[in-house]
């Protein structure tokens, strides 16, 4: 199949090896015409270093960038033996001028540290670029300051290739009179044992041994994601507005929601949607942060039902004519104002069995900054990217919450579609996970010494939408011959493993089981599968469930161990 291109302007690039390339505005008319084959043979020659270092980006603007860069990228191969203009020759340009390139129509150009970039073509060549028609006319870096992932070496060079111009020594003064905060300066201390996915906004997992070592996961150590900097929230002024019902806005403070409403605890797992994202990367290049497989944790949540509230706000049987989606809405906000959204089905909302909960405790405690502080909605049972952290709005809804969260991202796709032919409304927003299950201890690589006799294998295995995991078989020979594993509930050490209401298993299991070491064998393939209460079981491989931003992703787990002869003696 070929892929037809048309560019309206044509820069000439220089070679890869230099370091700045600087660019002429040379104006030209041409069609570019690729085989979607050879481009992505130029995609992985050449991607290598950018598709590595974009492992960190964020939805939203980074998406879209990524997005961009990619068709870039095979562009670049297509023009790079073309003129180099050097600095000197490019037009001084004034912000005034800058400021009149807002569309496509008009152009699209921006500035950053001076330089004036026409990047038209680029947001022409993805489709939902909004995000980055914000800093349209404007300066990027208070963009980069907020999606702090693009600020690095490769993005500036391939922006590089878009400049058109140098901005006014007296524009630039202006610019640089603009006192810049980093707006990620007041986020908490984080743990120094959590592996980061990316510092700015700040995304990190744990060590995976940790969390089969604690059926409730400490919160110091539960996976963080977040999309933009913590807010800063005063719990003495915090107000969280209900809105969209019959009995008007209601507006509860922390107080409120504390003393109005009965509180309910629900141990639940939390998972994020992108969790062995790094294992679908190695059949195919996926957008989106290298998580391993500890972004999950299990955890004590504690607050008001969601269901008391919006009772409490006016919900009755004439609101179940219309209203279909519970909106949520976080006090983190980029640049633009916009804060993080997202939403659930009204059903789940309001079920007295959904056990949805505005939570303000976290493992008894207060909830941490990172996790949500001071009210965070638990959506038991389905994908972390709904569970709104720093709530500050509720709203009962016809309509799905329009947030770039809920419409594009976080959605699975066939592993037949590629950024080129995606249709973001194809497909529905993740609500409910898929059946998981890791092996979090033995990591991939031990060296086992022959002489322990003994392996014990652990991990967790967990099911979205309340469906409880009822066993996990676990190999040692690649698949070929399966023993059961035992299950854990708790961390008692007597288990009384009473079985949660049907529908309702919202915790995941824990997992052992002590094998005797196969006597000829010099290395050993682990795998652990899990089968929950539907007998949904995980797939074997990832290559069908592969998709192209790497969610959903829980094909079997697979380790590799060697085992060593040497018993440590000199
Ligand atoms: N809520 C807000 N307000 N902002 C966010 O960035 N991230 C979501 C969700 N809720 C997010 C949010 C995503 S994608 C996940 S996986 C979970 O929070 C992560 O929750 P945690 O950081 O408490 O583990």
């Amino acid at each position: 199949m070929l892929l037809l291109r048309r560019c309206h302007r044509l820069t000439p690039f220089g070679p890869l090896s230099v370091q700045r390339y600087q660019v002429a505005p040379v104006v030209a008319s041409c069609t570019v015409r690729l085989s979607s084959s050879s481009n992505e043979q130029r995609f992985h020659q050449h991607g290598f270093s950018w598709t590595r270092a974009l492992a960190g980006i964020l939805a939203g603007t980074g998406v879209v960038l990524a997005y961009g860069l990619r068709h870039h990228k095979a562009e670049q191969a297509d023009v790079r033996d073309q003129t180099v203009q050097m600095r000197s020759s490019l037009p001084v340009i004034s912000q005034a001028e800058v400021a009149k390139h807002r569309s496509l129509k008009d152009g699209v150009w921006v500035t950053y540290k001076g330089g004036v970039y026409n990047i038209t073509e680029f947001v022409a060549m993805h489709p939902g670029g909004d995000k980055i028609m914000l800093a349209a006319g404007g300066a990027l870096e208070p963009f980069w300051a907020l999606y702090a992932v693009h600020n690095q070496d490769h993005v500036l060079e391939i922006l590089s290739l878009y400049k058109i111009g140098e901005l006014s020594a007296e524009d630039l003064k202006k610019q640089r009179d603009v006192k810049s905060s980093d707006p990620y300066s007041s986020d908490p201390e984080r743990h120094p044992v959590l592996r980061p996915n990316s510092l700015k906004p700040f995304t990190a997992e744990p060590p995976p041994e940790i969390l089969s070592d604690s059926y409730i996961t400490p919160s110091v150590f539960f996976f963080k994601r977040n999309h933009l900097p913590v807010p800063q929230v005063d719990p003495a002024s915090y107000r969280l507005h209900v809105e969209g019902l019959p009995g008007g806005v209601l507006t509860l403070s922390l107080g409120d929601l504390k003393t109005r409403f009965p509180k309910h605890t629900v141990t639940a797992t939390l998972q994020c949607a992108g969790n062995r994202r790094s294992e679908m990367n190695k059949v195919r290049q996926v957008k989106g942060l290298n998580w391993g497989i500890a972004a999950i944790g299990n955890a004590t949540w504690s607050g008001a039902k969601l269901r008391d509230v919006l009772l409490a706000a006016g919900y009755g049987p004439d609101v179940t004519q219309w209203a279909r989606h519970v909106q949520f809405e976080g006090l983190d906000k980029d640049i633009t104002g916009t804060a993080y959204g997202a939403s659930i089905p009204i059903g789940k909302a309001v079920s007295e069995d959904g056990d949805v909960l505005l939570a303000y405790e976290m493992n008894g405690e207060d909830i941490p900054a990172d996790h949500g502080f001071p009210v965070r909605v638990v959506v038991p049972g389905i994908v972390g990217a709904r569970n709104v952290k720093w709530l500050g709005k509720i709203t009962v809804s016809a309509e799905e919450s329009s947030s770039h969260w809920q419409q594009n991202d976080y959605k699975g796709f066939s592993p037949g579609t590629d950024w080129d032919t995606v249709d973001y409304k194809s497909a529905p927003a993740i609500q409910e996970l898929p059946v998981q299950s890791a092996i979090t201890t033995p990591a991939e690589g031990t060296v086992i010494d022959r002489s322990a006799e003994m392996l014990t294998v652990k991990g967790y295995a967990w099911s979205g939408g309340g469906r409880e995991v009822i066993r996990v078989d676990v190999s040692l020979d690649g698949g070929k011959t399966w023993q059961v594993a035992q299950l854990k509930s708790s961390d008692k050490e007597e288990d009384p493993q009473t079985p949660p209401p049907l529908g309702r298993a919202w915790a995941w299991k824990l997992w052992e089981i002590t094998v005797p070491l196969p006597p000829e064998a010099q290395e050993l393939e682990i795998i652990c599968k899990a089968v929950d209460n539907s007998y949904n079981m995980q797939p074997d491989t990832f290559a069908p469930i592969w998709n192209l931003r790497g969610v959903l992703s829980n094909a079997w787990h697979r380790v590799k161990v060697k085992i060593s002869e040497d018993n440590g003696e000199e």
